[in-house]
């Protein structure tokens, strides 16, 4: 019961029963989105992988079709991206028909390969290709790849991890069949023991303009803790991608944003991607019984320059708006230091919460140890079994920080606790907007510019709301509260 009641997200997707963990072949066909995932439907463990599925029409009420992709003798079905091959470029499918394409990686304990399946059906149902694999490089960490069409050179691109070796390969195709290596790119960046899941993409530059962006997951060896999602800006020329700097930027400052994916193919032309909220430090043991694995909330990505000028990667949900219910009436306005106050939250619905404060200048003439040191506002999320959430700024060091460790419902040695973040050198103020939801929080910072993503373990819901200040006061503004009406299960 504490599964469902408790821990099950109502706007996030998770499978029924079993383990899921990357998203792969995110991809809108004109009609549904498809989130396909890695998948064992037989137990809650990562295991046998197969491609499990839904359908969206808004991205945020998923529907479970059945598993699309088998484990079979030629291995398990490891992570991969869909296309619609529109133009039937491949030659596989009827006269004047196209469909979606798939790309993925068979992994056996010998050999990881890339191979290619397709659907006619709207990607129900795939046929494997006669002449799979279409990759082959000898090696047992080769996994992941992810394609894309590039426009200005006609061909289609796949990008693809030689793990242990912290590589990724570039390869091109006319026809997603026969595929020339035509690049390399690393080691570069945070090695981790592998690479996996590349994703390259064009994000628009806030303000105008495009840069490419590469996206390597690395697993274990993230400096918070077992995996994570590092990201190069730079250009693409259709065969090699150039880094602008030889700086290395993580995507979330938490523990639980992996493997993120981009969907193709997306009718307004927003890139919006989503991430497997986990770690596999922690993600085969937690307190979940009969299924386990949650998705991001979808994400549009773009990106803007930081005060250093610095291009970064900012992300926003998209489409949740929709479900937003009535407003809850709260209002803060100003607290003096010590001060705090308290609201009951509904105990069964996601929240999607925004706000912005500015903490009070630092009080002048202070001796050095005094409490004046820091002027602190705190966001907690609690309930009468003394679980506590907390997220809060530090407005004199410009920090934000992350807190699970208040929460008893799960303790395991990597399921590390707190986590921050460095956001505002120059200002006292902060926006959050976050998303609760059962066992999951996501805390976009300052529009999106940081954000953090992490599991959460309550031992009941969380039913309060605090807000606090302590070493200055703060002004709160724009606070807005929305209970997210129900999208799945
Ligand atoms: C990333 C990953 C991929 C692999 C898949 C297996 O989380 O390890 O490299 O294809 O998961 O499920």
């Amino acid at each position: 019961a504490t599964d469902e009641t408790l821990y099950r997200p109502s706007v996030h997707f998770t499978p029924a029963t079993g383990f899921m963990n990357d998203p792969n072949g995110l991809l809108h066909d004109g009609r549904y989105w498809h989130l396909y995932y890695q998948y064992d439907p037989f137990a809650p463990y990562a295991g046998q992988v197969h491609w499990g599925h839904a359908v969206s029409t808004d991205l945020m009420h998923w529907e479970d079709r059945p598993i699309a992709l088998d484990m079979t003798e030629a291995g398990e079905a490891f992570t991969g991206s869909a296309v619609l091959d529109a133009h039937d470029s491949s030659g596989l499918f009827p006269a004047g028909t196209g469909g979606i394409v798939v790309l993925f990686t068979r992994a056996t304990a010998k050999a990881q390969t890339q191979n290619l399946a397709w659907s006619s059906d709207g990607g129900t149902s795939f046929t494997e290709y006669a002449g799979n694999p279409v990759l082959d490089v000898g090696s047992n960490s080769f996994r992941d790849p992810k394609v894309v069409f590039h426009r200005e050179t006609g061909r289609w691109i796949m990008v693809v991890a030689l793990a242990r070796q912290h590589r990724i390969i570039f390869y091109a195709s006319p026809d997603l069949l026969h595929w020339t290596e035509i690049s390399r790119f690393g080691p570069a960046g945070l090695p981790g023991v592998d690479y996996e899941c590349p994703n390259l993409v064009e994000l628009p530059v806030e303000g105008g303009g495009t840069r490419w962006v590469l996206f390597v997951s690395i697993n274990p060896g993230a400096p918070q803790g077992g995996s994570a999602t590092q990201y190069f800006v730079g250009t693409f020329d259709g065969t090699r991608f150039v880094p602008d700097e030889p700086v290395v930027t993580l995507i979330d400052f938490a523990k639980d944003f992996y493997a993120l994916q981009f969907y193709e193919n997306v009718p307004s032309g927003d890139p919006v991607a989503i991430g497997w909220m986990g770690n596999w430090q922690y993600c085969e043991e937690t307190p979940t019984r009969s299924w386990r694995g949650v998705m991001s909330l979808p994400r549009r990505m773009r990106l803007r320059r930081d005060a250093a000028s610095r291009l970064r990667v900012v992300q926003a949900p998209e489409g949740l708006e929709a479900l937003r219910g009535p407003e809850i009436e709260a209002t803060v306005g100003r607290l003096e230091a010590g001060h705090g106050v308290e609201l009951p939250l509904p105990a069964n619905a996601a929240l999607d919460i925004v706000l912005s404060v500015e903490v009070d200048p630092r009080p002048s003439g202070l001796p050095p140890g005094d409490k004046g040191r820091s002027g602190r506002f705190i966001i907690g999320f609690a309930n009468a079994n003394d679980d506590l959430l907390s997220i809060g700024f530090d407005a004199f060091s410009g920090q934000v920080w992350l807190d699970r460790e208040g929460l008893h419902g799960f303790s395991q040695p990597f399921f590390t606790e707190s986590f921050s973040v460095a956001v505002t050198p120059d200002t006292r103020k902060v926006s959050f907007r976050i998303v609760l939801d059962a066992c999951s929080v996501e805390l976009f910072l300052n529009d999106g510019m940081d954000v953090g993503t992490a599991l959460i373990f309550p031992t009941a819901a969380l039913d309060r709301l605090r807000m606090e200040t302590s070493g200055a006061g703060a002004t709160v503004r724009d606070l807005h509260i929305y209970p997210l009406a129900r999208a799945m299960n």
